[in-house]
């Protein structure tokens, strides 16, 4: 089975792994183990590491429905729910003991000092303060370790999660999206979620908490002095604060797209790299890139500014407050209605009921990240695969290889057919070739076959079974697949060639090497089968590549067998070796062979011609050119092109 291969043309999945390249063998000096000065550090690291078990991974096409319901910031804690609990409990705690100071420094001037009641009050304030304070420190402590593990679990559950369901989109996602937005999801939008989780969340608890701990003590200060105060600043920091929260929903909304944009950007032209250099277009990639940079750019400017104008502003209020305070409380105070202490207690909440203020505006700014990149990971988790498993499916029995097409339309795009009511049987065991000019549909046809998509209209039916009916494991078990552009991942020739069999011994991967003709191949380089292919295959021909996407077919012993144009790339020569190597490979196996070549495609048992997504011909090749059709037309003008070659 080697579906996978060339197929996910987001090749940013390609782009793991450049470090396993560095440090395989052959690649520099050779390792001289660890220094002894450094192994004791090492062997108390690894003496330290808990023990993972064996790793395992479950993975199925249908997906779970309910990590999209679960995607919100209360289902995420929720899971980790006694994490959650201990960390809202120490926030709670913390917050009341911090604000224990200007209560004590009230009680100590009313009680200790004015009253004359001497040193023992307030040394007593002083141990409850130092308490106080130990208990607050402790408490926060307690905490940032908390949310941090806490933080640390939920990224993880959520990155594997992400990239699970990244492997269960179809080929459509993949059409549509570019690989740089993708990778968005896992770095920039996870990582959001992870400063919220770690610092944020608990922070905008704490300010929260302490607004409200604040006002609480200064009811029981003083009702009516609490409630002026309310009154003058409260209405006006609730219409700015709903002014600051709906125009910073809408900056991180630009943010957001803004680092997708340039991450996109740049994911593509790094992917391009060498057809830019070829074009000469170095400069105007710099240019476009300015662009993305510039719109970021101007949506990180648009957020401060919306910063700069609540923060301060609120500040403002605060001293507004305070003066009123000042005078109407000093006013109570010449009246005899409020205690020194007391007056000097308000003052100092006030400040700090302010204080927090500012801080919320940061944390407000964490929190509004973290809640879009979950809206954005919530819609990636929402997209349903293309082609989906159906919840009755059943497993497909080893097959005998008949293939039918019954009356199967189908469009990229529904609106658009690409293939037309295509009716074709492809008998067990039987060679067919598919020819035609380019964009007729050949290549969407062999996709059809791997259900990479669903036919718009009819049906696709392997020995009798739909394919929409059946579990793709074991559809995709029993098919081989080589892609018109393999794919090879970074790592040993050996790894990509049993790609799709990982258990594969090494005579069989030999065997496989031998019997596509790539022993030569193999020969030529410096470590054999263990030579590192580096990513996507640059440091390898295409035709070395098509040879390898081959063996990886041969290995995986399919029962069908899809070849789009498997050997386009390869010399006469390379090709006529394989030749032999095919017909091992295609005796008593179903296979569709897309070939330009018409030496190809004479070999099948027949030809099936493709003409702007309808079958117009089949038969075998004597039969076609007996027709005259447009076969015979092909065929007429390939010998006319060689025998002028030749002339
Ligand atoms: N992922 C896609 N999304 C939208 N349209 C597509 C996609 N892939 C192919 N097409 C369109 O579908 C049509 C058929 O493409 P297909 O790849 O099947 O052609 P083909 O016969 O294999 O051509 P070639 O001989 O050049 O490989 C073309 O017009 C192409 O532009
Ligand atoms: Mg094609």
């Amino acid at each position: 089975m080697s579906f996978g291969g060339g197929t996910v043309s987001g090749g940013a999945f390609g782009r793991t792994g450049g470090s396993r390249a560095a440090a395989a063998p052959g690649g520099g000096l050779p390792f001289a183990g660890i220094p002894s000065e450094l192994q004791a550090g090492v062997d108390q690291l690894l003496a330290e590491e808990p023990d993972h078990g064996e790793p395992t991974a479950r993975f199925n096409h249908r997906g779970d429905d309910d990590a999209t319901a679960r995607l919100t910031l209360r289902g995420l804690i929720f899971r980790h729910w006694r994490l959650g609990a201990a960390a809202a409990l120490l926030v709670t705690i913390g917050s009341i003991t911090s604000q224990a100071g200007p209560e004590l420094i009230k009680i100590g001037i009313d009680h200790g000092m004015s009253r004359n009641q001497g040193l023992g009050v307030i040394l007593l304030l002083a141990g409850v303060f130092l308490a106080a304070i130990a208990v607050t420190a402790l408490a926060q402590r307690a905490q940032a370790k908390v949310t941090g593990r806490l933080a640390a679990r939920v990224m993880n559950d959520l990155r594997v999660s992400v990239f699970t369901h990244l492997q269960r989109l179809g080929l459509d996602f993949y059409t549509d999206e570019k690989s740089g937005v993708i990778m968005t999801r896992m770095t920039s939008d996870i990582e959001n979620l992870q400063t919220l989780l770690q610092d944020g969340l608990a922070q905008l608890a704490v300010q929260a908490l302490t607004m409200v701990v604040i006002t609480v003590v200064l009811f029981t200060t003083d009702v009516k002095l609490t409630l002026i105060t309310l009154a003058l600043v409260v209405p006006a920091l609730t219409l700015a604060s709903l002014w600051f929260r709906a125009a910073s929903e809408r900056g991180y909304d630009r943010v957001r797209d803004g680092i997708a944009n340039v991450l996109g950007d740049l994911s593509e032209s790094l992917h391009g790299v060498r057809t830019v250099a070829a074009n000469n277009r170095q400069r105007y990639n710099i240019i476009q890139h300015r662009n993305v940079v510039g719109d970021y750019r101007a949506a990180n400017n648009y957020t401060a500014q919306i910063n700069a104008i609540y923060g301060p502003g609120t500040q403002l209020l605060g001293y507004l407050g305070q003066g009123a305070l000042l005078a109407i409380g000093g006013n109570m105070v010449l009246h005899h209605e409020l205690s020194v202490g007391a007056l000097i207690a308000f003052f100092l909440y006030l400040n700090r009921f302010f204080a927090p203020i500012q801080l919320l505006v940061a944390q407000y700014n964490t929190f509004q990240q973290g809640q879009a990149s979950l809206v954005k990971l919530r819609t990636l988790f929402a997209t349903r695969p293309s082609t989906p498993e159906a919840t009755a499916a059943s497993e497909l029995p080893p097959i005998q290889g008949e293939i039918v097409f019954d009356h199967v339309t189908f469009g990229y795009d529904p609106a658009v057919p690409v293939i037309r009511d295509v009716d074709l049987r492809i008998r067990t065991g039987e060679t067919v070739a598919f020819v035609g000019q380019t964009g007729a549909g050949k290549s969407t046809m062999a996709k059809l076959i791997t259900r990479f998509y669903d036919p718009t209209e009819g049906r696709i039916l392997i020995d009798g079974h739909d394919l929409r009916e059946v579990t793709l494991h074991s559809l995709r078990r029993q098919l081989g697949v080589v892609p018109q552009e393999p794919f090879l991942f970074a790592g040993s020739l050996r790894y990509n060639i049993a790609f799709a069999c990982p258990d594969a011994t090494d005579e069989e991967v030999r065997e496989a090497v031998r019997a596509v003709g790539l022993a030569d191949v193999v020969q030529r380089m410096p470590d054999g089968l263990d030579t590192v292919v580096h990513e996507r295959g640059q440091s390898l021909s295409s035709g070395e590549r098509q040879l390898i996407a081959l063996a990886r077919a041969f290995l995986a012993h399919p029962r069908v067998l899809v070849l789009d144009e498997a050997t386009s790339n390869l010399d006469l020569l390379s090709e006529t070796k394989i030749e032999a190597a095919l017909d091992i490979l295609l005796e008593a196996r179903t296979a569709v062979l897309i070939a330009h070549r018409l030496t190809t495609a004479m070999k099948a048992d027949r030809i099936v011609v493709v003409a702007d997504g309808r079958v117009v011909e089949i038969g075998s090749h004597d039969q076609l050119l007996a027709r005259g059709g447009r076969y015979a037309e092909m065929y007429a003008t390939w010998i006319r092109g060689t025998e002028s070659a030749a002339a």
